[in-house]
């Protein structure tokens, strides 16, 4: 059985598009803030564009507030997933499903390019994040409460082009959080930092999916990034999950540690295993 889900966009995408401002203003009442996460079933999940049958059979359970990451090889469809899964890009077969009724805001997705508006202050990109609830009166007191938990406050007057990278994936993370999504999928979101600042925002997800308690998918080609934050990685190949691979390490977790190096170590053998067949 087909089922056709999900038809609004989240607005972190729809930041990009000119005619979102002033779609953002309407109001529609005030949104309660939630906590915590919704889980995530895909049964049967495919998708191909012409004859490239790239996800072909996703079947997955991810349970509420569980760290997700997912690796596989350039162009093995990791990106669509998250598309999907976001409702940016409709399904051909199957299903997704987060467990009741969800709202635009409660599924959000953060790219690799910030996609800030270079037009707007700092605080005014966080308050895109809001969408419908963007005219409420507390607007501006969430936006600020947003970028204090990605430690940029004293930012807020800043346009976009005076930050730097680090500080811009920061602004993108809290527009990200200034709904309090439920589920929230990054695609590759560190990939264009420097080696430091990769890290110091690898603590900063982890530290926001903790406080916060969204379920977080992550797509990464790093897979000691995928070891260090996840509690379970996803290796895609050949259009299915080949590899579903459990991580135990406690939390706060030791980088380099021989537990989470020996774990690194297995999921880059599958991926080069998949790669050498291919
Ligand atoms: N909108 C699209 N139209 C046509 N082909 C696409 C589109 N999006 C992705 N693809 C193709 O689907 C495959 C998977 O792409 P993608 O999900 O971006 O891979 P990944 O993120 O794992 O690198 C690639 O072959 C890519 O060319
Ligand atoms: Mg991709």
């Amino acid at each position: 059985m087909q089922t056709a889900l999900r038809t609004s966009l989240p607005e972190t995408e729809l930041a990009s598009r000119a005619d979102f401002v002033p779609h953002a203003r309407v109001v529609h009442g005030e949104r309660p803030v939630h906590t915590g996460g919704r889980p995530l079933s895909i049964r049967g999940l495919r998708k191909s564009f012409c004859d490239n049958e790239v996800l072909r059979g996703i079947d997955l359970h991810i349970p509420a507030g569980q760290f997700v990451a997912i690796v596989g090889k350039s162009g093995c469809g990791k990106s669509t997933l998250l598309r999907l899964i976001a409702g940016l890009d409709g399904i051909d077969a199957g299903s997704i499903s987060f467990g009741g009724d969800v709202q635009p805001e409660d599924i959000r997705v953060m790219f690799q390019e910030p996609r800030l508006l270079p037009w707007a202050r700092v605080l005014a990109n966080v308050e895109v994040g809001l969408g419908r609830d963007r005219a409420s009166s507390d607007a501006h007191a969430r936006a600020e409460k947003a970028l204090s938990e990605v430690s940029l406050a004293d930012k807020r007057d800043q346009w976009p082009s005076v930050l730097s990278g680090g500080q811009k994936q920061r602004v993108a993370l809290g527009r990200a959080l200034v709904s309090r999504p439920r589920v929230l999928a990054f695609d590759e979101p560190l990939g264009a930092l420097d080696a430091l600042t990769r890290i110091s925002m690898q603590r900063l997800l982890e530290r926001v999916w903790r406080d916060q308690g969204f379920t977080a998918i992550l797509v990464t080609h790093d897979v000691s990034e995928a070891v260090a934050l996840a509690d379970r990685v996803l290796v895609i190949e050949e259009g299915r999950i080949a590899h579903d691979v459990t991580v135990n390490a406690l939390r706060p977790r030791q980088r380099g540690s021989a537990e989470l190096a020996s774990l690194e170590g297995s999921i880059l053998s599958h991926l080069l295993s998949a790669d050498d067949r291919t």
